[in-house]
C-alpha cells in the first residue's frame, strides 16, 4: 500500500447524468493499414467520465491504454484508421477537422504523460513554454500569461515560481518536472485531464505527492480525468471507475471498488492476484501465465481465452461486453463474489 492510500478515500460516486458527462468515448476502434490489410491495435472501446469524475484504464503492457488516448487527444499516427465516435463536452469531435480539433483540444484537455522529459521543450525556457501556451489558447498578453504561469506554479508547490519559469526543465527533479507537467496541463482550465502514467518514472514517495497533487486538483478544480496506469492500488485508491483492458478489448468496466475487491473477468482476477499483498498473506504473488499475444496475433474468439484456466470450446466464440453482477464483462464465464 503507498503512503497516500489512507488520505485518498474518494466519495462515493453518484450516478452522473448527461449534463454532466464530460467525455464520451463510443464504440473507438483504431488499426494500421500494412500490406496484409487492417491490422486491429484497440475495438470498441467505450467508456464515459463526468466531472470531477476519475477513471482508471488498467492492463497490462500492450493492451492499447496509451493509443486509446491518444485517439482521444487527436494525435495518434497519421496512417492510423479510426472508428467510433468521441463527444467533449456534447461536441462530437471525432470527425471534426484536424485544426479545429486541435483547437478545441488544446484548451479543454490537458494531458500529463509518464515522461515529461518528452512532453517539454529542452531548449525553450519553462516560462515560455507556460506562457506561449496560455497566449495561443486564452489570449492572454505576456505580462498577464507570466503572472498566470506564477500563479500555478506555486498553485502545484514549486517554490520561488518566477526563478523557476525563467530557467529549464533539465534544472529540475522528476517530480518538479512532473508539477511543472500537471501545471501546464491545468493552465487553460480544461474539462479534462488525461494522465498516462504519470507516476511511473518517480520514486514511491514522490509518486504519492504527485497522485495526492492530481488528486487535489481534480476535486478542486472539478476534472474529469483519465488515469492511464499499470497499478491497481492506485486505481483502488484514486479512480472512481476502472476500465480494464486485454489485448485492444475492453474486457470489464465498473465502479473501481468493485473491480479491484471482486473482479468478475478472469484478466482482472489475474492482475489482482499479481499485485504483491493483495491478501492476508503479504508474501503471495501469482503471476498471469503467458504474455499478452502481440497484435496481429489475437486469438479468434475471447482473447484472453489461451492465458485462461476457465476457457473451453464456447470461448473460441467472441463474447460481448455484457452486465454481470456489478459490472459490466466480457466473459462468457465470469467470476462470481470475491472468488
Ligand atoms: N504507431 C504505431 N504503429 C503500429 N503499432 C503501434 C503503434 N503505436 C502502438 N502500436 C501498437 O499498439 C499496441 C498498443 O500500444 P499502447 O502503446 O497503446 O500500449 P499500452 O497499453 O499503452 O502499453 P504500456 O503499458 O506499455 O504503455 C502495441 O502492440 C503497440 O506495439
Ligand atoms: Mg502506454
Amino acid at each position: 500500500m503507498t503512503a497516500q492510500s489512507a488520505s485518498l478515500q474518494t466519495p462515493p460516486v453518484q450516478p452522473a447524468t448527461a449534463r454532466d458527462i464530460v467525455l464520451e468515448v463510443k464504440d473507438l476502434s483504431l488499426g494500421f493499414r500494412n500490406a496484409d490489410g487492417l491490422l486491429p491495435i484497440v475495438t470498441d472501446v467505450s467508456f464515459s467520465i463526468a466531472k470531477g469524475e476519475a477513471v482508471a484504464l488498467v492492463g497490462e503492457s500492450g493492451c492499447g491504454k496509451s493509443i486509446t488516448a491518444s485517439a482521444i487527444m487527436g494525435i495518434a499516427p497519421d496512417n492510423a484508421e479510426i472508428g467510433g465516435t468521441i463527444i467533449l463536452n456534447g461536441t462530437p469531435i471525432s470527425g471534426l477537422p484536424p485544426k479545429e480539433r486541435r483547437k478545441l483540444c488544446g484548451r479543454h484537455m490537458g494531458f500529463i504523460f509518464q515522461e515529461p522529459m518528452t512532453a517539454l521543450h529542452p531548449t525553450l525556457s519553462i516560462g515560455r513554454q507556460m506562457t506561449d501556451t496560455l497566449r495561443h489558447n486564452l489570449g492572454l498578453s505576456h505580462a498577464a500569461a507570466t503572472d498566470r504561469a506564477a500563479e500555478l506554479l506555486d498553485r502545484v508547490g514549486i517554490p520561488r515560481a518566477r526563478d523557476i519559469l525563467k530557467g529549464y526543465v533539465h534544472e529540475l527533479s522528476g517530480g518538479m518536472r512532473q508539477r511543472v507537467m500537471i501545471a501546464l496541463a491545468i493552465s487553460c482550465g480544461p474539462s479534462l485531464i488525461i494522465a498516462d502514467e504519470p507516476t511511473t518514472a518517480l520514486d514511491v514517495t514522490i509518486q504519492a505527492q504527485v497522485l495526492d497533487l492530481l488528486d487535489d486538483m481534480r476535486r478542486e478544480l472539478n476534472l474529469a480525468m483519465l488515469f492511464i496506469t499499470h497499478d491497481l492500488e492506485v486505481v483502488g485508491d484514486f479512480c472512481d471507475r476502472a476500465v480494464v483492458m486485454y489485448a485492444g478489448d475492453v474486457v470489464e468496466r465498473g465502479l473501481s471498488a468493485d473491480v479491484v475487491r471482486s473482479p468478475a473477468h478472469p484478466y482482472a482476477r489475474g492482475l489482482i492476484d499479481a499485485v504483491p499483498g493483495h491478501d492476508d498473506n503479504r508474501t503471495r504473488l501469482t503471476p498471469i501465465l503467458g504474455t499478452v499475444p502481440p497484435v496481429g496475433q489475437w486469438p479468434q474468439g475471447c482473447r484472453f481465452a489461451p492465458r485462461c484456466s476457465r476457457a473451453d470450446a464456447k470461448c473460441q466464440t467472441r463474447p460481448a461486453l455484457e452486465a454481470h453482477i456489478r459490472s459490466d464483462v466480457r466473459c462468457w464465464y465470469p467470476l462470481e463474489a470475491a472468488q
